[in-house]
């Protein structure tokens, strides 16, 4: 009998290749072994016959993608935790599994989190431009002087299994009190934070991090109403999904002094295109998506991942699978 078809569309890291390696038994990988995505006619018919596919966000699955797979498809598996990239509705409508990977990454991209909120209120960006021109390099006592979250308020948009690391991270810089703003309550998460509606979380806080999934609910959510209700002190970090920030309108806020700094680990698009003035602009910090990139975590979701595929592969409940 033919072994069952792993379609792999990326490399991954270095043990999950060893364990790909080792499946040869099992099941047949097919994989596109580079860190670049496949143009999309060629993903197409590369996936053609696969009951299993290990993807990532830049690889876009939709109805097309599951057609030119075929019928024998089970089961998508995204080595990330987000899944907007994904039609869940066709993957429904054609009975195929998904799978992601939460969890494994709420540490790193937390930490990313306070390292963009902290780069914000310190003045970093401008500070290494300063420092890599050689001009003014020295100590001042004047010049590029920052802001500390003590006393302040932070405002947390989706309290997540990230939004609550990120509080756990960020409380004991002193922050006098703690907002989320989220569909419900959280009943469960440990954190000392008060749930209240988006725009009173946008008048109150002096940072905003933004935590929340896009979905059609989030999706331009911080447009040019929410910055209008911002403090013109008020630090804004996302590490979410660049779409939940109407980037337009958040250039005018920065212009408008609406704001007083964006940090953004997440674009729309992304890449943000060369020369584009949120990147050149001295009040906004861009990271190239770099939430979940560290050797531990990239491990651990591309491990995840797998088991992922091979669970719905086999017809065994999926160790994290998306509630289509
Ligand atoms: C995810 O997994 O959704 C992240 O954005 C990757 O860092």
């Amino acid at each position: 009998m033919p072994k069952p078809v792993l379609f792999v569309t990326r490399e991954l890291p270095e043990a999950a290749q060893q364990r790909l390696a080792d499946l040869g038994a099992e099941v047949e990988v097919r994989q596109h072994r580079s860190e670049a995505g496949l143009g999309r006619q060629q993903l197409l018919a590369d996936v053609s016959g696969a009951q299993g596919i290990i993807c990532v966000l830049d690889d876009t699955v939709d109805d097309e993608l599951l057609r030119a797979a075929g019928q024998q498809l089970r089961v998508v598996s995204t080595v990330s935790v987000g899944y907007d990239h994904v039609d869940t509705q066709a993957l429904q409508a054609q009975g195929v599994l998904l799978g992601h990977t939460p969890g494994v990454l709420t540490d790193a991209t937390a930490d990313t989190t306070v390292l963009l909120a902290l780069m914000a209120a310190r003045r970093a960006k401008e500070a290494l431009e300063r420092a890599a021109t050689g001009g003014g390099s020295g100590f001042s006592l004047m010049r590029g002087l920052g802001t500390q979250f003590g006393g302040q308020t932070l405002g947390i948009v989706g309290l997540g299994r990230i939004g609550a690391a990120v509080v756990r991270r960020l409380q004991p810089f002193g922050f006098s009190r703690v907002l989320y703003a989220a569909p419900r309550p959280q009943t469960n998460c440990a954190v000392d934070a008060q749930h209240v509606p988006l725009d009173t979380l946008l008048e109150s806080s002096d940072l905003v991090c933004i935590c929340c999934p896009l979905n059609p609910q989030t999706a331009g959510l911080f447009g040019p109403q929410a910055f209008a209700r911002m403090r013109s002190s008020a630090i804004l970090v996302n590490t979410a999904r660049g779409a939940v920030v109407d980037h337009d309108a958040l250039l005018d806020a920065l212009d408008r002094r609406l704001i007083a700094h964006a940090a953004l680990d997440v674009t729309d698009p992304e890449p943000l295109p060369a020369g584009h003035p949120l990147l050149v602009h001295p009040r906004c910090t861009v990271l190239p998506h770099i939430g979940s990139a560290t050797e531990q975590t990239r491990a651990a979701m591309a491990n995840l991942a797998i088991d992922n595929a091979l669970d719905g592969i086999f017809a065994r409940p999926l160790k994290a699978q998306v509630d289509l």
